[in-house]
């Protein structure tokens, strides 16, 4: 029985001064890997081509779609100023003491009125009363459309305000968008015609 016991205690004894030393040794020491997630984004966002909308995972990833962006919407809005002041200037722009009043007359409406230089006919005309066909009032469509019958090119009568819908042929036939037709001359119209 005592040779057990003897046994057992150096056992004992022996693991308790392992577990000690075990904990007072100073090991091999361990230091943490370096952070490369920045440079790991810095070179796939090298490794994509700058585009000139915005795109969110491009962006993500460092891109430069946004700043990109923000740069173009910056030089957008000052070529709209510069184009705003380059516009200011147009049939309209006529000093009062320089208004000229022409007599035209509208055919449907069996009248002849003086209309002024400065004002479009179809303005004019529902001044008068009359109700006038349009929609966009910026000749980009032609439901204004009107004909001079006064014979030739309406042009030689009317001053357009950036048509972009009569071509040659139908200016030659006398056609006019009257939401942008400035008098210049005597003539005759008929409302509500289209080419
Ligand atoms: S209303 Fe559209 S062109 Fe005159």
């Amino acid at each position: 029985m005592v040779e057990i016991n003897l046994v057992g205690l150096g056992l004992g004894v022996t693991l308790t001064l392992l577990a000690v030393s075990l904990h007072y040794a100073r090991g091999t020491g361990w230091s943490p890997t370096g952070d490369i997630s920045q440079e790991v984004l810095e070179k796939r966002a090298s490794a994509v081509p700058e585009t000139d909308f915005p795109e969110p995972m491009n962006r993500s990833i460092g891109g430069g779609a946004a700043p990109a962006g923000a740069v173009a919407g910056g030089e957008e809005g000052a070529e709209l100023e510069e184009g705003g002041e380059a516009d200011e200037s147009g049939p309209a722009d006529i000093p009062e003491d320089e208004i000229e009043y022409f007599e035209v007359e509208f055919a449907k409406q069996g009248e002849t009125i003086e209309l002024a230089n400065n004002e479009t006919i179809l303005e004019q005309g529902e001044e008068e009363g009359w109700d006038l066909p349009y929609a966009c009032r910026q000749g980009q469509c032609v439901s204004c459309a009107g004909q001079i019958t006064s014979g030739g090119n309406s042009e030689d009568y009317v001053v357009h305000d950036n048509q972009q819908m009569l071509d040659d042929a139908e200016l030659d036939e006398g056609y006019t968008l009257t939401c942008v037709a400035y008098p210049r001359a005597d003539f005759t119209i008929e409302t509500g015609e289209a080419p």
